[in-house]
């Protein structure tokens, strides 16, 4: 346990995240769709970027590692989510060897990018943006699922603010979920005290969404719902927020 919080503790100030702000953030490629509606910014370095560098335990050089956080870091000053999923613990063997490597990454990005932004890790169960994704219909299991992440990194330091990976398509055959159940869960996602956010993914990979999904992404019902939500969420249109947070991200 105490490794990963190693990794953590050089993040950025986080605490202040907790209880009043609540990001939703915008972490979706559709072709010609972006959510809006006040929904957040985030800087991502994809798997597909970061895997082929570390797989089997490697490092790139520092020259080259900060040229791609400079690359992906387009928004200056909002969270950076690293996803890197060839180096997570699995192994007691790799695991000190591992963690040098997250740790460096970590380091090197934290060296060119504004001070205090928040560095995340994508996915790891002990991080800051562990994964909610859908793979069945059934919406106790991925809430059951949602708890037991929550639990396991409450348990570990509940001060660390936590902002789920969610994506509209289930993760098994890359369909739309029904809009019914993309609802339900926005709901539970903004009625969890636990959470301070979430993050809505989806689009950045061809392997998971091909030119005829790209291109029909934004007619499908979770664009609509998703405004809808955030416009009742942020208080939009009626001035009456249920939770603040809203396009305004500063640290
Ligand atoms: C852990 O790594 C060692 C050395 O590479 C390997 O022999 C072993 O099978 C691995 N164990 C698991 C559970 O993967
Ligand atoms: C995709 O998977 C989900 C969950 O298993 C299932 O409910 C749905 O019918 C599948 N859709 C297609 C098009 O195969
Ligand atoms: C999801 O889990 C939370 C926390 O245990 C619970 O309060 C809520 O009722 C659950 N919602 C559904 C729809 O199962
Ligand atoms: C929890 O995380 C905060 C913020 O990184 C840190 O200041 C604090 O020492 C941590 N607490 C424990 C018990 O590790
Ligand atoms: C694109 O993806 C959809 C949904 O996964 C699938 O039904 C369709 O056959 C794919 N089209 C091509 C050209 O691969
Ligand atoms: C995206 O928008 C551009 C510019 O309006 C248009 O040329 C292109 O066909 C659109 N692509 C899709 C997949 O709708
Ligand atoms: C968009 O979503 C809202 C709320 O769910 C619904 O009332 C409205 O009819 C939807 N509009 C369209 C065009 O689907």
């Amino acid at each position: 346990m105490s490794f990963i919080l190693k990794v953590l503790s050089a993040a950025a100030v986080v605490g202040a995240a907790r209880a009043s702000n609540f990001h939703v953030f915008d972490n979706t490629a559709y072709t010609n769709t972006s959510i809006g509606y006040q929904s957040t910014n985030i800087n991502w370095i994809p798997a597909y970027v970061c895997n082929p560098l570390t797989k089997g335990g490697f490092l790139p050089s520092v020259t080259e590692w900060k040229n791609i956080v400079l690359e992906w870091n387009v928004y200056p000053g909002y969270p950076l989510v690293l996803d890197c999923e060839d180096i997570y613990f699995t192994n007691e063997s790799t695991a000190d060897l591992y963690l040098e490597i997250l740790s460096s990454l970590q380091t090197w990005a934290a060296e060119v990018i504004p001070p205090g932004q928040i560095i995340g890790w994508y996915g790891l169960s002990h991080a800051f943006f562990p994964s909610a994704y859908t793979f069945s219909s059934s919406i106790s299991t991925w809430n059951n699922s949602l708890n037991s992440v929550i639990n396991t990194i409450t348990a570990i330091n509940d001060t660390l603010p936590i902002w789920p990976y969610t994506w509209p398509q289930y993760h098994n055959n890359y369909s739309f979920i029904p809009v019914e159940l993309w609802e339900t869960e926005l709901e539970i996602l903004s009625s969890n005290s636990h959470l301070d956010g979430f993050v809505i993914w989806g689009g950045k990979n061809y392997a998971v969404c091909n030119d005829s999904c790209q291109a029909t992404a934004g007619q499908q019902p979770w664009l609509n719902a998703t405004r809808s939500y955030l416009s009742n969420l942020y208080g939009i249109y009626n001035g009456k927020l249920q939770k603040t947070g809203a396009q305004i991200f500063s640290l």
